[in-house]
């Protein structure tokens, strides 16, 4: 395979293509790397940059100079797959890794295209960009680092460039999970001894004690990865495992009952029992409790899930299975005392709030790594009527940033909230 590389400065390429794998790869006569400069494709003492139309600071690299030296290497070695780099670009990760590797081993040429100063001219991208890749969601001076990236992680891919293929197949991100824990000599170092496990020489043992690491890792270390990932069932059954429990509770006090900001009581309604366990058991939640101190309110409660008990089974059986993970409670105080008994740790209490308040553990969407840190069971808290009173809201331990969108309007039923909140936290939401 052919690998271009245009840069400002292709001192920084030499000494990385001269070392380790990828000079042994050029030697084996798999790889033939060729570093050039802008500067060999304008004049003498002729400028490779300009300055940006408009206002505002900058250089940029000329289009026709770009257009020279993509037009070189390829009548020297063929087509290229051709990479530009910026922060702008598709975010680099292990499949987009991958499809770069197999462009360029189909067409056997690839180019990567370093720009520097400000950037390039926008339309040379527009022409030649089969792919423009950003390293992450900062800016660098240059676009070698991420064309070093690039050129080492498809390199791995390339089949005879690392010895083994599992080693490379095996790895973090090449799969739903990151890899599990290596170890090595000594068995004993610093207190910390290798598992008993994987000394064993029992396969089967090591495969799996392998599997539940990578994956307990990948749910509390990576899960907007994990999530975005094709999951088949023994790594489902795996997952669900390591996911720390969740639980939900529907208060009906401790809630706003009018705009005068007044608390009080609300009724339950059959629609919230029913479709927020269904929500519940879609989104793997282990327990639903409909908070009500109110006698009366209790009485139509029992009664709706001792009909789900009896004839709701026959009646409908999915339905059954959801609201069988229903339960009464008196208060929110009973609630987490019943979880502590499952549990045998008191849970977190997430409160949900269509209002803004300040709250010194606010938290969004992406905070499960935080959350899940505790190693407790977590229980999020939805309100009735105009919705959770701000001094319970004040007395749970995080409060969830208020579901939202682009308009002014802000009204969910609480079953809605409760199915996005569901969704957003715990969601499988696969990219392919
Ligand atoms: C200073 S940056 C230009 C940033 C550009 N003005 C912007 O705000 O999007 C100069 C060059 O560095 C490279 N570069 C900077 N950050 C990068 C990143 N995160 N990923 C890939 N390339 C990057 C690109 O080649 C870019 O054209």
């Amino acid at each position: 395979m052919k690998v271009s590389i245009l840069t400002v400065f292709a001192e920084l390429y030499k000494p990385f293509v001269a070392t380790s794998l990828i000079k042994k790869a050029q030697e084996n006569g798999l790889l033939a790397v060729d570093v050039d400069e802008f500067f060999s494709f304008v004049q003498p003492k002729e400028r490779i940059d300009a300055p940006t139309f408009g206002h505002g600071p900058g250089m940029l690299i000329k289009p026709v100079v770009v257009q020279k030296a993509i037009e070189a290497k390829e009548s020297l070695h063929g087509k290229a797959f051709k990479i530009f780099f910026s922060p702008q670009g598709t975010k680099l990760d292990q499949s987009v890794v991958a499809q770069i590797a197999q462009k360029a081993q189909e067409q056997g040429h690839l180019m990567l295209i370093a720009g520097r100063y400000e950037g390039m001219d926008a339309r040379v991208e527009q022409v030649y960009a089969d792919m423009t890749i950003s390293v992450g969601d900062f800016v660098l001076m240059g676009g070698d680092l991420a064309s070093l990236t690039v050129l080492e992680s498809v390199l791995r891919l390339v089949p005879g460039i690392v010895g083994k293929t599992e080693s490379v197949s095996d790895e973090s991100f090449s799969g739903p999970f990151v890899e599990y824990p290596h170890y090595t000599e000594p068995i004993v170092w610093k207190g910390l001894e290798v598992p008993d496990v994987i000394r064993s020489g029992n396969h089967g043992a090591i495969n799996t004690w392998r599997m539940d690491k990578a994956a307990r890792k990948t749910v509390l270390h990576h899960f907007d990865w994990l999530r975005t990932r094709t999951l088949d069932s023994a790594q489902m059954k795996v997952c669900k495992k390591n996911m720390p429990h969740h639980y939900t509770a529907l208060l009906h006090n401790d809630v706003l009952i009018s705009d005068s900001q007044k608390s009080g009581t609300t009724s339950v309604t059959s629609l919230d029992i029913h479709d927020i366990a269904r929500s519940s058991k879609t989104y793997g939640i282990k327990g639903y409790f409909i908070v009500t101190p109110m006698l009366d309110q209790q009485k139509i409660v029992k009664r709706l899930l001792d009909f789900w008990m009896s004839e709701g089974v026959e009646y409908n059986v999915s339905r059954h299975e959801a609201v069988k993970q229903v339960s009464l409670a008196n208060s929110l105080d009973d609630v987490i005392v019943v979880i502590e008994k499952i549990e045998g740790k008191k849970p977190l209490i997430i409160a949900t709030s269509a209002r803004e308040i300040e709250h010194p553990n606010c938290i969004s969407y992406y905070d499960q790594e935080k959350v899940w840190s505790y190693d407790r069971p977590v229980l999020f808290i939805f309100g009735t009527g105009r919705g959770l009173t701000k001094e319970r809201l004040l007395a749970s331990d995080f409060l969830l940033k208020s579901v939202k969108s682009f308009s002014d309007y802000n009204h969910l039923s609480v079953r809605s909230a409760v199915a996005i909140v569901f969704d957003r936290w715990l969601g499988i939401n696969e990219k392919t």
